[in-house]
């Protein structure tokens, strides 16, 4: 059995549930409800775990993370909370597995190891009476190959399969909260350098692909570059420039 109980230590505005919906859920009451900058829902499962363009997520109890956290900034910064999002999530990846397991960043929101995803970011904005966002994050801590989804758009890991041993969730848990940490303390300060450490590990770059847009056809396209709100730049057949905010983006 590999489930220990979750815990942080010395972290004040904490919950850990045993189980809910969805901690984005859970976080976005507690935000309408007041909690503080910086507050971290986490379950040990979810029974309705959402990830993006309605997606479930696959949440079972005792293997891997399931993570809310709570931003509280002007509309301005909280356009830059996905790009923090998932440049702190890597990061602490990058800490819990060998130096030659490198984590990237598949534009928007997926971090993968060896070309499967071990991790995803879903955010959510609200804007009234005050703006917050909840970054929602799940990583594949010890799942094994025979508990992860089925994938029918990206191949899935967790961290236990890249590295070849079984992880203490809570350290994983305290990385990630680290690394959310200071990128927020920086988002303050107008985000800076979070732009360049999402695209000098972000693979979507330079690539062919195919977006799709909810509710437009398909495009192939050239991913060229990130503008200064984390929008991806791709070039289409006549070489327009278009910024891309919510699609999903393949590799052909
Ligand atoms: C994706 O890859 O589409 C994003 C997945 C995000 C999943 C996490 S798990 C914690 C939080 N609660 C949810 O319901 N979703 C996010």
């Amino acid at each position: 059995m590999i489930s220990t109980a979750l815990f942080l230590p010395e972290r004040k505005h904490l919950r850990i549930l045993s189980k809910t919906t969805s901690t984005n859920d859970a976080a976005k009451r507690w935000a309408r409800d007041g909690a503080r900058d910086g507050a971290v829902v986490v379950a040990d499962c979810q029974t309705a775990g959402r990830g993006r363009s309605d997606r479930s997520w696959h949440s079972p109890p005792g293997l891997n993370l399931y993570i809310s956290y709570i931003i509280r900034s002007s509309l301005q910064f909280l356009r830059l909370a996905p790009i923090l999002g998932v440049v702190a999530v890597r990061e602490a990846i990058q800490t819990q597995l060998p130096a030659a397991c490198k984590p990237v960043i598949k534009w928007p929101n997926d971090i993968l190891v060896h070309g499967a995803k071990i991790a995803g970011i879903l955010i959510e904005i609200e804007t009234q009476p005050d703006p917050f966002c909840i970054v929602g994050i799940g990583i594949n801590v010890n799942a094994d190959i025979c508990q992860l989804p089925p994938a029918p758009r990206t191949r899935a890991s967790s961290l236990r399969i890249e590295s070849g041993r079984i992880m203490d969730r809570n350290v994983v848990l305290a990385s990630v909260v680290e690394q959310l940490d200071n990128h927020r303390q920086r988002l303050a300060l107008g985000g800076s350098g979070l732009l360049e450490a999402f695209t000098s590990h972000c693979i979507s770059l330079g690539k062919q692909v195919r977006v799709n847009i909810p509710g437009h056809d398909p495009f192939l396209a050239t991913a060229c570059g990130l503008d200064h709100q984390g929008r991806l730049l791709v070039q289409d057949h006549e070489n327009r420039c278009i910024p891309i905010i919510a699609a999903d983006v393949d590799f052909i």
